[in-house]
């Protein structure tokens, strides 16, 4: 797979720019696909379900030359204030997958995520309900997100665990110790989600932003005022590195995430075809040791990931 895949989600949910319409949408995932992206990241609970529906009409006729990855296990609660709440029944995720597939209008998903572990339900039960359909077809292979090392080995032991999709960038490294590595042992892809740190690594939030309670980020602690007053060292830091090699501060938080190991894709979310353009772009530039040690050593952020 390319390197650089797209994040979905922005174009119906989280940060949805109202003034880009669904046809924009279609036109940035085709425009992905004709720069060579084959890697295209979705979730039910994106709109919810618009998300898979926009992904499903941009890719259509062009279903054979990409991989589609969904995710089932959340479920909004509430839509004016992100609230979600997880359901890893099998009953649930075997109507979730039919329900994906309809909407995607495929036969068959590539990549079939568990979005978060339910804990009412034991992994077990989820993971051998999702391995079912791909027994029957419905579904290729399997991901998780978000898992402890102890979650995936409960998994794995039931089903491989093709790729685990978590956060990692700059200012989210929890994962690097040890799931970075276990997918590397076992063969699974490690996809970052958030690589841009949700557009905060790019240098295009100003210290001043505020968010409005329709953006997700509202919710975030380290999109409070005080945190991205106090986080603009990071981005600065980023964008130096960016201005010695002309690049943007994107292309390098990418490449970060990217020099973190050879199973190690990226899946940065926008909207805008100048975007799409520069994150395609990262995937061919090699940061150089002293880059990456400058890099290395940004101080950790204020304020928590969720
Ligand atoms: N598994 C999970 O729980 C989970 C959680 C979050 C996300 N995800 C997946 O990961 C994908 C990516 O994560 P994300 O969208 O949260 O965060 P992200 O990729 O870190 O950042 C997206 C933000 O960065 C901006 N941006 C993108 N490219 C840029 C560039 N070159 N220069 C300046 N700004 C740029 C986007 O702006 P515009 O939107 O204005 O273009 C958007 O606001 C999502 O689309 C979703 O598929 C999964």
């Amino acid at each position: 797979m390319f390197p650089v895949g797209l994040g979905c989600m922005g174009l119906s949910w989280a940060y949805r720019d109202p003034t880009i319409d669904e046809t924009a949408g279609i036109e940035l995932i085709q425009k992905a696909l004709d720069l060579g992206v084959d890697h295209f990241d979705t979730a039910d609970v994106y709109g919810p379900f618009a998300n898979e529906a926009l992904v499903g009409r941009a890719l259509a006729g062009r279903r054979d030359q990409v991989v589609i990855a969904t995710k089932v296990g959340l479920v909004v609660e509430d839509i004016a204030t992100y609230r979600y709440g997880r359901n890893g029944r099998p009953e649930y995720v075997r109507a979730s997958c039919d329900a994906s597939l309809r909407r995607l209008g495929v036969d068959q998903i590539d990549l079939y995520y568990l979005h978060r572990i339910d804990p009412q339900t034991p992994v077990e039960e989820t993971w051998s309900a999702m391995a079912k359909l791909v027994q029957e077809g419905k579904v290729r292979s399997l991901g998780i997100s978000e898992p402890s090392v102890a979650e995936l080995e409960r998994a794995s032991a039931i089903h491989p665990v093709a790729a685990v999709q978590s956060e990692l960038s700059l200012w989210t490294r929890d994962h690097l110790a040890e799931v970075v590595p276990w997918c590397a042992r076992h063969g699974a892809a490690f996809v970052a989600f958030s690589p841009l740190g949700r557009g905060y690594l790019t240098g295009a939030i100003p210290a001043d932003a505020r968010f409005g309670p329709e953006d997700f980020r509202a919710k975030l602690p380290r999109f409070r005022p005080d945190a991205v007053a106090a986080n603009q060292a990071i981005v600065d830091k980023v964008r130096s590195v960016a201005a010695r090699r002309e690049v943007t501060a994107a292309q390098i938080a990418l490449a970060w995430v990217l020099s973190r190991g050879e199973h190690v894709l990226v899946i940065p979310g926008t909207q805008r075809r100048r975007y799409l353009e520069q994150n395609v772009a990262a995937a061919a530039i090699a940061l150089t040791p002293s880059e990456l040690a400058e890099l290395d050593a940004l101080p950790a952020p204020v304020g928590g990931r969720y």
